[in-house]
């Protein structure tokens, strides 16, 4: 039973037992059910929203001058019907109401042509602004420290470097420090792949590795295959390197169309493909492993080699990890790049890459790039692999993931704008949501910026600075009453900021969110009439970089 289920309309049956108990004589019966009846009509009109606290038993009975009891009774009352919880040591709070995921998005249609790529200036301003201090992190994709082991990988690391002060601190060079290679080797195994040491080569993240097998198999002026949306540090290095890029309709779940995929080949004259099969950033995609296996054969036949990024690959939210494309990979053509970052520690910079039939070209282009991986980094997590912590760590993780995703799917479904969808990743830590037409990515990143919850806009997801109405929200943090709180303010920023057809305001009495309509002002401090930016980061709008990079 839902709330509605106590207010006036429907409360008939509630209102009737509560008469037939007072015809009996049981005043305190009547009581406790008007009283549950009063707090659920709070909840309906919105004045106590879900996630809220209400009133403690001791208040309550003052307030409303009942008994100790009868609170009890009242609020026993609605847990049952599961209209409040309990939770221990802090209370009652009112519960979300019964819940229906919000709608997907469907696949977009990129147009069907090499572009140049233009993100670059919006993308820094985005990740500059990010790392202002005290800010709600809903932008960069990355877990909260604490999920991080981060005791146990510094322990490991200070104990190969006491061990081992030599090699800790010389050069280890390009292939990289065989130890992880060897772990890596092995773990590749649950990804279908069979690795030796010697097909890998270390690197300085997923972001070294990407750019190398990039530098390796095509030039500037060359023609990349990406999703669409693509993770933006994949079109920041195609644009840095001057080529091109042709993006491909991507399903929100399957990933990449491949009939799509295969008529750009012949139109674009494609040089390479870069895709995140797994898990995908933003959009959260997983194409299934025939799907894989199928893309695998099209690109040999075409002799088009695919850098496929599997840095999500491990963070399935349940059942096996899902196979890399490498695994199907007879003739070389795969090139696969992964890295420690989403799952161990994004500072430790440590990555790889295995990339077939172009080994040596990577390996050249590794060497004249940075030398050497850091041998301390790559020594330390050699252990930690070896040393088991690692499964017990991954399995934490994804399930704390999957439970980070899926409450944030709820609150954006609680308090953003009718006509929003969301995607339905089972896997990794984004959520893409497309939100309606009529309204500004860059404004709402501004504004939420303003009120210090970062998040990452739809522009900087595409060649062309498309998804004007999307945003992407990282749910690597570990759900609290403020990330609900952030959550809800951006719902409201995000009302605030609708516009008619006209691009004048939206009438704000006539929003309501995806569960319903929304009065409430969210209890953090809302500074959504003007952009006021904090900080000694001195932002220009990024709406004013959108516009001039989109001429
Ligand atoms: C899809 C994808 N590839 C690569 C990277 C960069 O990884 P690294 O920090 O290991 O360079 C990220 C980080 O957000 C990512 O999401």
């Amino acid at each position: 039973m839902t709330t509605q289920d106590l207010t006036p309309t429907t409360a008939a049956p509630a209102c009737a037992a509560a008469a037939a108990a007072g015809r009996h004589g049981a005043g305190e019966d009547i009581l406790y059910k008007r009283l549950a009846l009063r707090i659920s009509e709070l909840i309906q009109h919105g004045t106590l929203r879900p996630g809220e606290r209400v009133p403690s038993v001791r208040k309550c009975s003052g307030q409303q001058n009942v008994s100790i009891a009868t609170v009890m009774q009242a609020y026993r009352l609605l847990e049952n019907r599961g209209v409040i919880e309990a939770r221990p040591q802090s209370g009652y709070y009112v519960r979300a109401p019964r819940w229906s995921p919000p709608p997907e998005p469907e696949m977009y249609r990129p147009v069907a042509r090499p572009v140049e790529v233009r993100v670059t200036d919006l993308v820094m301003q985005v990740v500059k602004a990010g790392r202002e201090p005290g800010l709600t992190r809903l932008g960069a994709a990355l877990p909260a420290p604490e999920l991080f082991p981060m005791k146990q990988l510094h322990r490991t690391m200070a104990s190969v470097g006491r061990r081992a002060p030599v090699a800790a601190s010389s050069y280890d060079a390009p292939p990289g420090n065989r130890a992880l290679r060897v772990q890596i080797a092995r773990r590749a195994m649950e990804a279908g792949c069979t690795l030796s040491p010697d097909d890998i080569i270390t690197t300085t993240g997923a972001t070294e590795a990407l750019n190398l097998c990039l530098r390796a198999v095509a030039k500037p002026g060359d023609v990349i295959a990406i999703e669409s949306p693509t993770f933006f540090g994949i079109l920041q290095i195609i644009e840095s390197l001057g080529m091109r890029v042709c993006e491909v309709p991507t399903y929100p779940r399957d990933g990449v169309c491949l009939d799509e995929l295969e008529a750009r080949l012949k139109c674009c004259r494609v040089r390479a493909c870069v895709f995140t099969l797994n898990f995908s950033n933003p959009l959260g995609s997983c194409m299934p492993d025939e799907k894989k296996e199928r893309l695998v054969r099209m690109l040999a036949r075409h002799k088009i080699p695919l850098i496929e990024d599997d840095i999500y690959g491990n963070l399935p939210f349940s059942g096996a990890r899902p196979k890399a494309a490498k695994a199907f990979d007879e003739q070389g053509w795969v090139m696969l790049c992964d890295s420690f970052t989403k799952t161990l520690s994004p500072g430790y910079r440590v990555g790889w890459t295995a990339p077939g039939r172009f080994r040596a070209k990577v390996e050249f282009l590794k060497f004249v790039n940075t030398g050497a991986t850091a041998s301390l980094p790559q020594m330390g997590i050699a252990e930690f692999l070896q040393n088991g912590g690692y499964d017990h760590h991954l399995r934490k993780i994804r399930r704390l993931y999957a439970s980070q995703v899926q409450h944030m799917t709820e609150a954006v479904s609680r308090y953003f704008p009718q006509g929003t969808k969301v995607t339905r990743p089972s896997g990794g830590m984004c959520l893409w949501i497309e939100l309606p037409s009529n309204i500004n990515a860059l404004t709402v990143y501004e504004r939420a910026l303003a009120a210090k919850i970062s998040i990452a806009p739809g522009p900087i997801f595409s060649a062309k600075q498309k998804f004007r109405n999307c945003i992407r929200l990282n749910c690597g943090n570990p759900w609290s009453e403020a990330m609900e709180a952030a959550v809800r303010e951006l719902g409201d920023i995000i009302r605030a900021t609708e516009t008619t057809v006209n691009g004048a305001p939206k009438p704000q009495n006539s929003t309501s969110t995806l569960q319903g309509s929304s009065k409430h002002q969210g209890s953090r401090k809302l500074q959504t009439s003007s952009c006021k930016h904090q900080g000694s980061i001195k932002l220009q709008p990024a709406s004013a970089i959108f516009e001039a990079s989109s001429l």
